[in-house]
């Protein structure tokens, strides 16, 4: 079994329903089970009907959940950036960071890494308490960009690498030839250097998330039957194939909403499909997520992923 599970989907097809439906029907079943809304827009809490914060509240036995606090992310890792800037670079004195900052706030890419520090901490801090966790995904957009945001950085992280050798090369080969050079006292060697280190350390948190995303998480595109709702899964499916991320499977929620006809567009055949019916009396109590019949999705989630972890 997988130690991840995020359910992507367009807004409103029942992302937050079925995630805390999953999570509950595992506590259910024996697991631990901590269910995390990544949503800055959280109703996590009103659907298990317990007022969560940003660290896992107790729901019911075997069952934890939080709305992670992405605003404060934000500001943490700014923090972390300008930690970083004046320790690595002794020059940042001289610059102007704070103007510099208060745009990064607002830059594109902050977001999506405030994301993705807070999955870092639920997997290094909070997980190892758990058998899984369950994340309730924001918009398709934005979740897009976090889960590709390790491949993307890591390429340009590399290449800052390769700069920072050549750098680092020169340097040896000026003082090499005027031992008085200015740059003589910046001559180090690669494990000796500062940012070489960071750059180094960066690639690993990048590809540990990598990891996470494509090798330790069962991920699942949930729809209706609808044309829109299909239309965004085929679109995050083409987007995960590109960044590696294996999707595991459709959730088909809502089933029988309109007498309308419906059949799964055939670009979404080879996966693998789970139905869930429309309540049409509405889901208003913690219990009547049980009518959610979750076992075949439980079952493959079971089946699937590492040999051996089950
Ligand atoms: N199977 C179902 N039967 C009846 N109502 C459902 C079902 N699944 C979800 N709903 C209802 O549909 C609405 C949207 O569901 P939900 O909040 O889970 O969607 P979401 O994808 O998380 O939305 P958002 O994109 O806004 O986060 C809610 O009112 C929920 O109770
Ligand atoms: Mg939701």
């Amino acid at each position: 079994m997988h130690s991840n599970a995020f359910f992507l989907g367009k807004g409103g097809v029942g992302k937050t329903t079925l995630s805390a439906a999953f999570g509950l029907a595992l506590a259910r079943s024996g697991k631990k089970v901590l269910v995390a809304s990544l949503d800055p827009a959280h109703n996590l809490g009103d659907v298990y009907r317990t007022e969560l914060g940003d660290a896992p509240t107790p729901v019911e036995p075997g069952l934890d959940a939080m709305e992670v606090d992405l605003a404060s992310w934000v500001e943490k890792y700014l923090d972390e950036s300008r930690q970083e800037l004046k320790t690595t670079y002794s020059y940042a004195g001289t610059m102007n960071l704070e103007s510099f900052f208060d745009i990064m706030k607002y830059s594109p890419g902050t977001e999506e890494y405030a994301v993705l520090w807070a999955i870092e901490h639920i997997h290094c801090e909070l997980a190892a308490s758990y058998d899984l966790v369950v994340f309730d995904t924001p918009p398709t957009a934005l979740s897009l960009r976090f889960l590709a945001m390790p491949a993307i950085s890591n390429l340009w992280v590399a290449e800052l690498t390769k700069l920072r050798e050549r750098i680092l090369d020169r340097r040896t080969s000026i003082t090499r030839i005027n031992p008085e050079s200015a740059v003589a006292s910046s001559c180090v060697d690669k494990d000796d250097d500062k940012v070489y280190g960071r750059l180094g350390a960066i690639r690993k948190r990048l590809a540990a998330l990598q990891n996470l995303f494509s090798q330790e998480s069962y991920v699942a595109v949930v729809i209706n039957p609808d044309q829109l709702s299909v239309s965004e899964a085929i679109r995050i499916k083409d987007e995960l194939e590109k960044i590696r991320i294996p999707l595991s499977g459709i959730c088909v929620n809502k089933r029988g909403i309109s007498k309308a006809d419906w059949s799964l567009d055939k670009r979404l055949h080879k996966i693998k499909t789970f139905d869930f019916g429309f309540r049409a009396d509405g889901l208003h109590e913690r219990g009547d997520l049980r009518t959610i019949e979750t076992e075949e999705l439980v079952a493959d989630f079971m089946a699937a992923g590492p040999k051996g972890r089950a």
